[in-house]
């Protein structure tokens, strides 16, 4: 690939799977500003996520993520973290297949329960791990998920790497030149 080629680097996943760790490391490397859609989300909603779903409703969050990844994706030269499940929504993938080279930062589902549930077995944050026994909510969700993430331009298997390593594994994907000037 070449480094020209690349308009925006979109890191997509399930939660806690590195987007944002990971969209840090590569902002740091290349300089490109970072934007984490769910952070223009609450910004734009004046609430917390958890506050939209109990108060609104996934749809109207879904609504929101369209509306906000459709404007992120007006830019070039970003960093761009979406929402766990924004690459399942049709036309927020669309965008974002069309807008930038999207990165699939797979994660097995016990590796995304211990960070979730990190000091907190029983009550993890995330509104939709709500309820029941989250590891197998992880793994249904996963489940549910998987033929929308194999549709990401690359994947990269996350468990053993760092954030960091994750990072050069996509700028070696995206070839070299990569850099604030491109
Ligand atoms: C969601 C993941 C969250 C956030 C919302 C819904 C999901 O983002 O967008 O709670 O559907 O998986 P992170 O992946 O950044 O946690």
């Amino acid at each position: 690939m070449q480094a020209d080629q690349v308009r925006n680097i979109i890191l997509v996943g399930f939660m806690a799977s590195g987007k944002s760790s990971v969209g840090r490391a590569l902002s740091r490397r290349i300089g490109w500003p970072r934007v984490d859609a769910d952070e223009e989300i609450v910004s734009r909603a004046g609430r917390p996520i958890a506050d939209i779903f109990r108060d609104s409703g996934e749809d109207a969050f879904r609504e929101l993520e369209r509306a906000v990844m459709r404007d992120i994706c007006l830019e070039n030269g970003r960093i761009i973290a979406a929402g766990g499940g924004s690459f399942v929504d049709e036309e927020t993938r669309r965008t974002m297949l069309e807008c930038g080279t999207v990165f699939y930062l797979s994660t097995r589902p016990e590796t995304i329960h211990r960070r979730v549930t990190r000091g907190n077995p029983n009550a993890p944050a995330r509104p939709l791990l709500a309820g029941g026994d989250p590891l197998e909510r992880i793994k249904e969700l996963l489940a549910q998920r998987a033929p929308a993430y194999s549709q990401a331009h690359h994947s990269i298997e996350t468990d053993q790497l760092s954030p960091d390593q994750v990072a050069e594994a996509i700028l070696n994907i995206c070839g070299p030149g990569l850099s604030k000037s491109t």
